[in-house]
């Protein structure tokens, strides 16, 4: 694969910036300094480095990561901080992405992969993937919201969502409490669900998805999936 394609893709910046990299002489081959953008590379055989640290590469990739409000679930942004550039620059690998998308202002579970096929497979209605998440909306939950979400809602544009699992956990005029479980990821589903129903939704965060769990990690963190967790994902690739 081309050089400046490999380090865009590792996160180091726009085609245009890794060639100013490569032209500003901070980028090596097996130990040669590389010049030009357009040289082809096996980063699974060659040990390439920027400004003197290397390059890790590996053929797969995954974190669970917990995105603060205010981060975009996109893997390069103009304007924004995103999940990618959470990621240290040693963790970095070709082709990560994050698997769905979750809105800016909503928290919580981003799975970052570089594995395409897992990703497409997770996201495909024909899977069925659970996404939990606790809301917090600005009016009551009242007893008949349960059977509400599980009818399947209809958004006025005629979508139709498949049945939904709500928990409240508390409810009053000025704020309620709840769990929602999805298996979709229609454009803004939870908000628009609540909207439906006839509140806001005033808080977001996604606390699972699939088999995975948020658990504690910390705002801003992410870690590895333990080998447990990646046998989980073979029920997806197979
Ligand atoms: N539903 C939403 O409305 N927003 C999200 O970010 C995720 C699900």
């Amino acid at each position: 694969m081309r050089l400046d394609k490999l380090l865009a893709q590792a996160g180091f910046g726009s085609r245009g910036q890794v060639k100013k990299l490569i032209r500003s002489r901070q980028v090596r081959v097996d130990g040669r300094l590389a010049t030009a953008d357009n040289l082809i590379v096996a980063p699974s055989l060659q040990t390439i480095t920027v400004s003197g640290k290397q390059l890790s590469y590996s053929s797969d990739a995954y974190y669970i990561l917990n995105k603060p409000a205010g981060v975009v679930s996109a893997g390069r942004d103009e304007q924004h901080q995103t999940v990618l550039d959470l990621i240290e620059l040693n963790d970095r690998r070709t082709g990560l992405y994050p698997v769905g998308r979750l809105d800016r202002d909503t928290e919580g579970l981003v799975l970052i992969t570089n594995n395409g096929p897992l990703g497409f497979r997770l996201l495909h209605p024909r899977y069925h993937v659970d996404k939990t998440y606790y809301v917090e909306v600005n009016d009551e939950l009242r007893p008949d919201a349960p059977a509400f979400f599980e009818n399947g809602i209809a958004f006025l544009d005629g979508i139709v969502c498949k049945p939904a699992k709500l928990q409240i956990i508390s409810s009053s005029s000025e704020i309620s409490c709840a769990y929602i479980t999805i298996s979709e990821g229609k454009f803004h589903q939870v908000k628009k669900m609540f909207l439906a129903y006839g509140v806001k939704v005033t808080y977001l965060r996604r606390v699972s998805f699939g088999p995975f769990d948020l658990g504690d990690l910390p705002e801003g963190a992410y870690r590895e999936l333990t080998e447990e967790e990646k046998k989980d994902l073979k029920d997806y690739l197979d």
